[in-house]
This record gives C-alpha cells, sequence and structure tokens, in this order.
C-alpha cells in the first residue's frame, strides 16, 4: 500500500482549497500558518500551542494571526486598485469595517492600523457601536458610517460628534428617521452629513444573505427615496446628503447577485444625481463571501467567485452605468466585514477522550472459547473472520438480521449479557471491516454508502460549540477542522465532534471534505498521554460576538501572534478567557458573596460537629480555586 502523505491529508481536508493560501501541511504532518499566502515563513501550529501551554495558557486559545488580518485587508484594496486602474475608473475606493462581524478592541484598532494608508473607515450599527468607534477615531481621524435604527439620543450624539469635528455619515434607513434627523439638526444648528439606504429589488436569499430585496427589514423603498429627497429639499438639507448605500446581505454566495444588485444601485445613483442630488459615494454594503468548504461553487458556505472577480465587477459595473448616462463615476465603498475578518483566527483545543466500544479488547479472548457461544453469536464471529470484497453485501444483510435476533434473544432471557455486549463488538467489527472493503469498490452499493456513518465515533473536545462556533449550531455552517498534528499518517478512526456543554445539540456532525461537506471528520486513534489538538478554521468572522454562554462556558483565552523572521513568532498580546466567576456575574452572582454566604453555613456545621474544620477549610479552599480557574477543562 502506497506511504500516507501530508499530501493525501490536505487532500482530505481539502486544506488547498479554503484558507487562502495562509495554511498549509509540513514535512513533519503539521499544521502552519503563513505570514502571506504561500509564503516560505511559517508557524507551527502544535509547536506554538505546547509553547503556549509551557507559559500557562491553556486551551481552548484562540490564535489571532495578525498578519493574516492585514493581508486580507491589503489584498482587499490589492484587487481594488487593479480594477481601477485596468478599467480606468477616475474615483477611489474605500472599505469601512462593518464592527459587528468583530467588535474586539484589539482587532478593531489592528484594523484601523493596518488600514489606515488605505484610509479604512468604521461603519457601526448601534449606540454602543458608535461609541467604541468614537473612542477609536479620536486623534486618528477614522471616518464613521453609521447604520441601524437611531433614537434622539443616538442622533444628538453624532451630531455634536460632528460639531467637535469626527466625520460621520448617518445613514438613513427608514423615513421616520429622517424627520427626526432633519428636527434635531435644525435645533442644534448643525449640519449632519447623510446617506440614504436603498432597498433594492435584488437581495440575497441563501441562510444568511437575506438584508435585502423588497421585504427586507432595512432601507428606504425607491417611492421612500423620492419623498426622502423632497423632504431634504424642502428643509434646505439636500446637499448635506453625498452617499447612497445598499446591502443585499452576507455571504453572498453567487456573483450573479451582485452584478444584479450593482446595476439596480448605480442606476438608482444616476437617477437621483440626475434629481439634483448632490452624491459623492456609493457604497456597497458589505456581502463578499469566503469560501469555507473550498469548494468554490454557490453552495451555502463557498462562493462561485474570487475577490478580483468581485472588484472587477463592482468597479466595471458602476461605470459602465455612469459612462452610460454622463454622470461622473462615484466613490465607491465596500462594507467587507467577513472577507476581511474570517480566516486570522483560528480556535484550537484538546480531545478529551473519545466514546470507544469499552468491551472491544475482551472479544479476542472471548474468540478463544466458541463452544461457550450462541449459535447468534459465532454465526457473527465466522462472518467476522471470514468476510471479503465479493461476499460484502450478503455479510452486511446477514450482520443486520444477526444483531436484531441477538437483541431479541436477550429480551426472552437465552442470551446473557456479556454475548450480547460481544454481538454489539462484533457488529461494530464487521461494519469497520465492510467500511475498509468498501473503499476499494467501484460502484458502492446503495446500501452500503452510509456504512461509514455508523462508525463514527464521538470525540470529545474541550471547547463550546454554543461560545465559539455559534452559526455551526444556528445555521449548520461549515468550518473547516483539521488535527494540527499527524498529517502524515492516515486518521483511522472517522468522528463527530462533541462539545462539552450538556445539550445534545453541542455535536458537529457536518465538516468539510475532499469533495464538499461530508458526515464524519477522519482523526487519529489518540495515543497514551498524548495531547491531541485539533483546529477549528475561518471562524474571525461573527463568531466570537455571536458565541453565548451556555452552560456558563465563557470566553476561550485568545493571543494575537505576529509572525517574526528572527524569532519565528512574537506574542502581541494575550486576553485571559473568563474564569468561573466572571462568567457568574454574567447572570449576577457575586464569587465573594458565594464564599460568604457558603463558608457561613460551614461554620454552622462546624459548629455542631458535622464536619470538621479541615473539612470546612479544604472545602472553603477548593470552591475559591475553582471560582479564580477556567471555565474550561484543564
Ligand atoms: C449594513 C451592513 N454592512 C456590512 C455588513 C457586513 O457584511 P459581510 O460581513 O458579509 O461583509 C453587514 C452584515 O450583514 C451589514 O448589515
Amino acid at each position: 500500500m502506497a506511504r500516507w502523505s501530508m499530501n493525501d491529508s490536505a487532500l482530505m481536508y481539502n486544506l488547498g482549497n479554503w484558507g487562502a493560501n495562509f495554511f498549509s501541511i509540513n514535512k513533519k504532518g503539521n499544521i502552519c500558518a503563513h505570514p502571506t499566502p504561500n509564503s516560505k515563513y511559517s508557524i507551527v501550529l502544535k509547536q506554538l500551542v505546547d509553547d503556549l501551554i509551557k507559559r500557562k495558557i491553556k486551551p481552548p486559545i484562540l490564535l489571532r494571526f495578525m498578519n493574516i488580518l492585514e493581508g486580507r485587508i491589503s489584498s482587499l484594496n490589492r484587487v481594488f486598485k487593479k480594477a481601477i486602474q485596468e478599467n480606468g475608473y477616475p474615483a477611489n475606493y474605500q472599505i469601512f469595517y462593518p464592527i459587528k462581524v468583530n467588535q474586539q478592541r484589539q482587532v478593531v484598532q489592528a484594523i484601523t492600523r493596518f488600514g489606515k494608508k488605505y484610509d479604512i473607515g468604521l461603519e457601526i450599527g448601534s449606540k454602543p457601536e458608535l461609541v467604541a468607534a468614537i473612542s477609536l477615531s479620536a486623534g486618528n481621524g477614522i471616518p464613521i458610517i453609521c447604520n441601524g435604527y437611531k433614537d434622539k439620543e443616538f442622533i444628538e450624539l453624532i451630531l455634536y460628534a460632528t460639531r467637535i469635528g469626527y466625520d460621520i455619515t448617518i445613514i438613513v434607513e427608514k423615513p421616520f428617521e429622517l424627520e427626526k434627523v432633519i428636527e434635531l439638526a435644525h435645533q442644534a444648528g448643525i449640519t449632519p452629513k447623510l446617506g440614504l439606504r436603498v432597498q433594492l429589488s435584488s437581495g440575497g436569499t441563501s441562510t444568511v444573505e437575506t438584508s435585502g430585496g423588497e421585504s427586507a427589514k432595512f432601507g428606504l423603498r425607491i417611492s421612500e427615496i423620492l419623498s426622502a429627497v423632497d423632504l431634504l429639499k424642502n428643509n434646505g438639507l439636500i446637499d448635506s446628503v453625498k452617499l447612497l448605500q445598499f446591502h443585499i446581505g452576507s455571504q453572498i454566495t453567487k456573483i450573479d447577485k451582485f452584478k444584479k444588485a450593482l446595476i439596480e444601485g448605480t442606476r438608482l445613483y444616476v437617477e437621483m444625481k440626475k434629481l439634483g442630488v448632490n452624491l459623492e459615494y456609493l457604497d456597497v454594503g458589505g456581502g463578499l463571501g469566503v469560501d469555507y468548504d473550498g469548494s468554490k461553487s454557490s453552495n451555502a458556505f463557498s462562493v462561485n467567485y474570487s475577490i478580483e472577480e468581485y472588484a472587477n465587477d463592482v468597479i466595471y459595473q458602476i461605470k459602465n452605468i455612469c459612462d452610460a448616462a454622463g454622470i461622473a463615476c462615484p466613490n465607491v465603498i465596500s462594507e467587507s466585514g467577513r472577507a476581511i475578518v474570517a480566516h486570522y483566527s483560528v480556535l484550537v483545543t484538546n480531545i478529551l477522550d473519545t466514546a470507544t466500544q469499552s468491551r472491544m479488547q475482551d472479544i479476542e479472548q472471548l474468540l478463544q472459547q466458541p463452544d461457550k457461544l450462541s449459535p447468534t453469536v459465532l454465526k457473527m464471529v465466522d462472518i467476522y473472520r471470514s468476510i471479503d470484497r465479493y461476499s460484502l453485501l450478503e455479510d452486511y444483510h446477514d450482520t443486520m438480521q444477526l444483531i436484531q435476533e441477538a437483541v431479541s434473544l436477550f429480551n426472552l432471557g437465552y442470551l446473557c449479557l456479556n454475548e450480547r455486549a460481544l454481538a454489539e463488538s462484533l457488529c461494530t467489527l464487521i461494519m469497520r471491516k465492510i467500511s475498509a472493503l468498501v473503499e476499494t469498490l467501484k460502484p458502492v452499493p446503495v446500501e452500503l454508502q452510509n456504512i461509514q456513518l455508523s462508525l463514527r465515533q464521538t470525540y470529545f473536545a474541550n471547547f463550546s460549540i454554543f461560545q465559539s462556533l455559534p452559526d455551526s449550531w444556528a445555521d449548520d455552517q461549515l468550518f473547516p477542522i483539521v488535527p494540527l498534528q499527524r498529517l502524515d499518517e492516515k486518521p483511522a478512526e472517522i468522528a463527530s465532534l462533541a462539545d462539552i456543554t450538556c445539550d445534545s445539540d453541542g455535536e458537529i456532525t457536518s465538516f468539510v471534505g475532499a469533495n464538499g461537506m461530508t458526515r464524519f471528520l477522519p482523526l487519529h486513534k489518540i495515543q497514551p498521554e498524548e495531547n491531541y489538538f485539533i483546529g477549528f478554521f475561518m471562524i474571525g468572522a461573527y463568531q466570537e460576538i455571536l458565541g453565548d454562554l451556555h452552560n456558563l462556558f465563557g470566553d476561550t483565552n485568545a493571543v494575537h501572534i505576529t509572525f517574526n523572521k528572527k524569532t519565528n513568532y512574537r506574542i502581541d498580546t494575550v486576553i485571559h478567557g473568563d474564569t468561573v466567576s466572571e462568567s457568574l456575574k454574567y447572570v449576577q452572582y457575586n464569587g465573594d458573596e458565594i464564599l460568604q454566604h457558603v463558608r457561613d453555613n460551614l461554620e454552622k456545621k462546624v459548629a455542631l460537629r458535622l464536619i470538621s474544620i479541615e473539612e470546612s477549610s479544604h472545602f472553603m479552599e477548593l470552591l475559591g480555586r475553582t471560582l479564580h480557574s477556567s471555565t474550561y477543562l484543564e
């Protein structure tokens, strides 16, 4: 048999097709992260995690690769610059990072630092996001676009921020908002910077791409745009409107959707210019998707286009329509979030245990004494010993019938517990043999196609899906999952991944495989004392902030890493995960009060001599230690 190589593993996990060439497998079978796509420099993830553990930073750990973040920002700017040059486009492109995608302060700070040379801006959608953006913009002059529903306080804060020099555009989402903005602007005597968000008829349709279209929650309908223009003209504010915006949804999987929206949005831009609205910017929103499964298709978690094609289409379509109408081309803004932050973060955790067939090891011993076995079990033994590729289907049918027979015999009292367990284990062993033989068949008989699923082992990983991969639970979203090590060795098991929450939904059963989605994850048999790590890739967009505290599992440790030529890597920032006490605080428990209350109760028991002083103090010590420890397993 040919030796297993890292190329086989790369194919098995489709590693060359997702991850934008930031990840690879080295000759020793370890996953590496590269500072730039396909760079000769790399950081070995297993080594990095081992080093972090030595520093007492334990899994689960969110690894944030800052070079990758920087790389995504520069790639997006590069492809737009190229499209602008190639199409002879007479205006500029600018990214406004939508901070809802990942609001962590250090992350947004890094984005604005990396994006400074491209005049990156921030897009926000709520009061807390506005306050965060104001704080980040202070002294840096970062422009802000303000989406979302706004109340009086929200609008006043923007208006007065504008007065003191902040560059903030208020996007009008609904007609009632505009009236409020006009009234408050007049009261304050401040001229606002305004944008109108339009609800296009061309919207997204998949699970995540639902913000556009006529029934969308946000944006003004075309008739409302006309009324808004009249209202603004009547109130002397029409020259404040500089920007037209649309957003057709997130993770747009087909380029056609963008093309349609771009045509409709640019036509509106042109018509509004003809109406005398002094627009200068066309904001095409977010939606630029990423290829989570690496299939380069219009699957829900893939995209059938590249960022180059996206940039080209945006620039080409806008120019085409503006040129035809004799209208100056606008400066183009995109609010790409997912495409910037998805790749740069990887959650790494350890496998705690596997659900193996516990009595499997007894089988060979029992088979030594066949005279003690019932005829049903003996028939299974025969199948187990004699099965080959020519008898596969028949043996499969016989085994299915025999296992049912074994259950009936057990229920009737003719089979003892040991034999029932033996029949179960034999069934698994036969299925394993069948599964191995099936790989050599072409075509595979329909009945045998799903056999691998019945052999799936549950691997228990030290994390919470609800905290770290909420979209995997809520949207069945696929994320690439790969072991960090032993990729020069064929994985012997096929697994599903269970987290440590007490929830049956806390299990992942869909994975990225060689040909798109698979129902199992190939993993290695864990060796005694081995620290077997798996990585969840491309989780930088939306996951951190959507994550919740199910079972009170809190934020994981997070580490920011920068590639360094001399030392291989540098740890820029360590953000410690929530302790038990911090998680409890979210649900209104106070660690000190808990300790006080429990201590009072123990003192009463000591006084009554129900427990000793030593027992009481030992328990208090354990409780105190637990309150200050990680919510995850050590
Ligand atoms: C108005 C707006 N802009 C930008 C985005 C970011 O979209 P994406 O992360 O798909 O680029 C969103 C998210 O749906 C949004 O609602």
